[in-house]
This record gives C-alpha cells, sequence and structure tokens, in this order.
C-alpha cells in the first residue's frame, strides 16, 4: 500500500491530499501542529490504520528528524505542505515574521528532505513534492511587497533545485509545486480554484512524475513556472 507523508495536513491542501489519497486507498502519515485540534482530519479516521496523526512543527527544526524516529518503512510522496503567509509591506519587511517565515516554509521543507530522502528512495514512486507559490517566482513578480512570503517561497525553489541534484543519484524526483491560487485560510475566499480541484490537479500531476519532471516548477495545471 502507498504511503505518503503530509505535513499540514489538518486543514486546507493538505487536508484535501490527505482526503483524496485516503479515498484512493492510500496509507497517510498526517503531521500536524495541533493533532487535539484537528477535528477534521481526526473525521478522516476510518478505523483500519492507513492513517496516523503525528505532532510536527516546522518552525522547529529538529521535528523533521524527530518525526523520522516515529515513522518507519518507505514514503511515496513526502508532501512538504505546511507553509505561513507572513502579510508585511515596505517598512515592516524586515521583522520576526521574515525569519519564521524563513523557517517553516524554506529550511523546515529542508530538514525534511534530509530526515527522509533515504524513505523516499526506498518507496515505489520517490517523490519530494514542495508546496511552494508562485509568489516565489522573481521573474513574476509584478507587484511587490510579501517580502518575507516571497523571498521564503523563492527560497523553497533553490533548495527544492539543489535536493533535485543532490537526490537524483538515489533516483528521488522533487516536484517544486504551485497549487494555483486556492479558496483556503491562507488563498482568501477570492481563489479561482477549490480545494478539491487544485488538489485533483496536483495528485494527476504527482502520478506523473518522472526524471524529466525532477527540480522543475510546476503549476498544477501541468506547466512550468518561470523561476
Ligand atoms: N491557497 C493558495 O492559494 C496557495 C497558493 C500558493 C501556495 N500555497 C501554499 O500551500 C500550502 C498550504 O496552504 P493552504 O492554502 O492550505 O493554507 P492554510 O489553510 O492556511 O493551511 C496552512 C497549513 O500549514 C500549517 N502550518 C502553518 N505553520 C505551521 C507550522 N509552524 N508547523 C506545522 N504546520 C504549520 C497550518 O497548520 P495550523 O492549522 O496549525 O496553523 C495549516 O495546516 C502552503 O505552503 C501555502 O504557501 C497556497
Amino acid at each position: 500500500m502507498p504511503h505518503a507523508l503530509i505535513t499540514g495536513a489538518n486543514r486546507g491542501l493538505g487536508l484535501e491530499h490527505t482526503r483524496q489519497l485516503l479515498e484512493r486507498g492510500w496509507r497517510i502519515t498526517a503531521a500536524v501542529r495541533n493533532p487535539a485540534g484537528a477535528t477534521e482530519l481526526k473525521a478522516l479516521d476510518a478505523g483500519d490504520g492507513r492513517l496516523r496523526i503525528e505532532t510536527y512543527d516546522a518552525a522547529d527544526l529538529t521535528a523533521a528528524a524527530a518525526l523520522k524516529q516515529r515513522v518507519a518503512g518507505p514514503v511515496d510522496i513526502l508532501f512538504a505542505n505546511a507553509g505561513m503567509m507572513h502579510r508585511d509591506g515596505f517598512g515592516t519587511g524586515a521583522s520576526e515574521g521574515f525569519i519564521t517565515s524563513m523557517r517553516v516554509n524554506a529550511a523546515a521543507p529542508l530538514a525534511l528532505a534530509e530526515a527522509f530522502a533515504d524513505q523516499v528512495a526506498a518507496s515505489q514512486m520517490k517523490v519530494i513534492a514542495l508546496q511552494s507559490s508562485r509568489m516565489g517566482s522573481i521573474a513574476d513578480n509584478d507587484s511587490g511587497g510579501m517580502y518575507a512570503y516571497r523571498a521564503s517561497k523563492a527560497a523553497l525553489n533553490a533548495i527544492g533545485k539543489s535536493l533535485s541534484h543532490d537526490l537524483k543519484a538515489k533516483g528521488v524526483v522533487v516536484l517544486i509545486l504551485h497549487p494555483g491560487w486556492v479558496r483556503t485560510r491562507m488563498g482568501g475566499p477570492g481563489g479561482n480554484l477549490t480545494v478539491t480541484e487544485a488538489v485533483e490537479a496536483q495528485l494527476d500531476l504527482i502520478a506523473r512524475a518522472n526524471p524529466a519532471m525532477n527540480g522543475r516548477f510546476f503549476h498544477a495545471n501541468g506547466q512550468d513556472l518561470p523561476w
């Protein structure tokens, strides 16, 4: 039975990825900051042992190694999905929120990849999926602001590219993903996709993962995005 480890699985895109993969027969390790409050996630548990909920705080850079101690066996998809949007602008950019965003959005996915690379390499699919954002594209930045979010997702993109080289020999495929503008707590009500639509598209893309896709930055619709 294929196994995915998904961070930020208690709401938004992570919750929907968990729901759709469970529906497809997968086993899921759902890594969340506050398991006690993860009501919607717990409601997905059919009691057949396919959903395991683990505590994971991306702001703690020792959390990935600690999680590895509790997760045995191959991981087909390591999905670094958890992320935060610190809303800043010119004049408020250099702040603690900037540093925390770098930890959560960039360093934490790297720590996860470092902790789980061998378990991903031991799986059938061998995919590391990084939930980035088009807002991390420097070429696509035509409106400014959002220093912490843009810089941390640009850093995540750079990390994903390095991982694609460093893990290539293990057969791992690193996908750097933009889900589209999705109606979640982060995306807000103006987004043009539902979580269901975005996750269906992302899972279709991941199902096609192959070495030619390694280290590329993809919109959920399959288009390559500019760096
Ligand atoms: N929605 C969009 O339009 C959009 C577009 C581009 C990229 N993305 C990316 O997609 C990912 C998921 O976002 P979403 O739209 O689903 O937003 P969301 O509903 O706000 O979900 C964010 C998730 O990240 C988790 N998280 C935040 N900080 C964390 C931490 N320190 N440790 C562990 N988990 C943490 C949250 O957990 P808590 O409940 O504990 O806070 C929550 O599960 C993010 O990486 C985001 O940048 C979203």
